[in-house]
């Protein structure tokens, strides 16, 4: 930690919304335990500067037919030169994260995999559970998520919306994330 409370930035890319309600969720419990948090969207466009104060850096990305968002890898990958890995978090959206023991790099496949290619031991790892929402997929993607919901025993019929996301997992990660802020290298 520089000086003062210590500060996390949040570089989060989200397809559909709800991996910036997960951030925002975070960013809510991280600013009553007095962290510093700023949001940086990597969906906005332009490719964003590294926060050079921030004592942690997270970067969130939803996943899409396995693959997290490119936006958060291609940040992933510049943040890696810059960055020691001690101060950095990584966070997967996903709906594999809805099953018990998939929360983890250990656990879940996508996370594994995405900090297995980049060649990255972060200082905190996480999969949280995602959105399903059938009505707003078009067509294809909802044909898609269908099947691959009926493979993994999840629900198939076409109205289901569910909120899958374990939101006191949420609140644990803002604890476990505060307690790296305080203690970076
Ligand atoms: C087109 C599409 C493809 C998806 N592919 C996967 C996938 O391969 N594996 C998975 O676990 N979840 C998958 N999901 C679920 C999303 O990761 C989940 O809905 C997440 O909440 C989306 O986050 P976002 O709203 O921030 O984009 C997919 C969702 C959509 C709409």
């Amino acid at each position: 930690m520089t000086s003062g409370r210590p500060r996390i930035a949040i570089y989060f890319a989200s397809h559909d919304g709800h991996t910036r309600k997960i951030v925002d969720c975070l960013a809510g419990h991280l600013g009553g335990r007095d962290v510093g948090v700023t949001l940086i969207d990597l969906m906005a466009g332009m490719s964003p500067a590294i926060d050079p104060e921030a004592d942690l850096i997270l970067v969130a990305a939803a996943i899409r037919y396995g693959y997290h968002l490119s936006a958060a890898r291609r940040f992933l990958a510049r943040l890696q030169a810059e960055v020691p890995a001690g101060r950095i978090a990584v966070l997967s959206v996903n709906l594999t994260a809805r099953k018990p023991g998939r929360q983890t790099a250990e656990g879940n496949i996508y996370l594994r995999k995405w900090l297995m290619r980049a060649g990255l031991r972060p200082a905190l790892s996480a999969a949280v559970a995602g959105k399903l929402d059938y009505p707003a997929y078009r067509w294809f993607d909802r044909m898609m998520i269908q099947a691959i919901m009926h493979i993994s025993g999840g629900p198939t019929d076409a109205s289901t919306i569910i909120e899958y996301t374990d939101w006191a997992q949420v609140e644990a990660l803002a604890g476990q994330l505060a307690a790296l802020a305080m203690t970076s290298p």
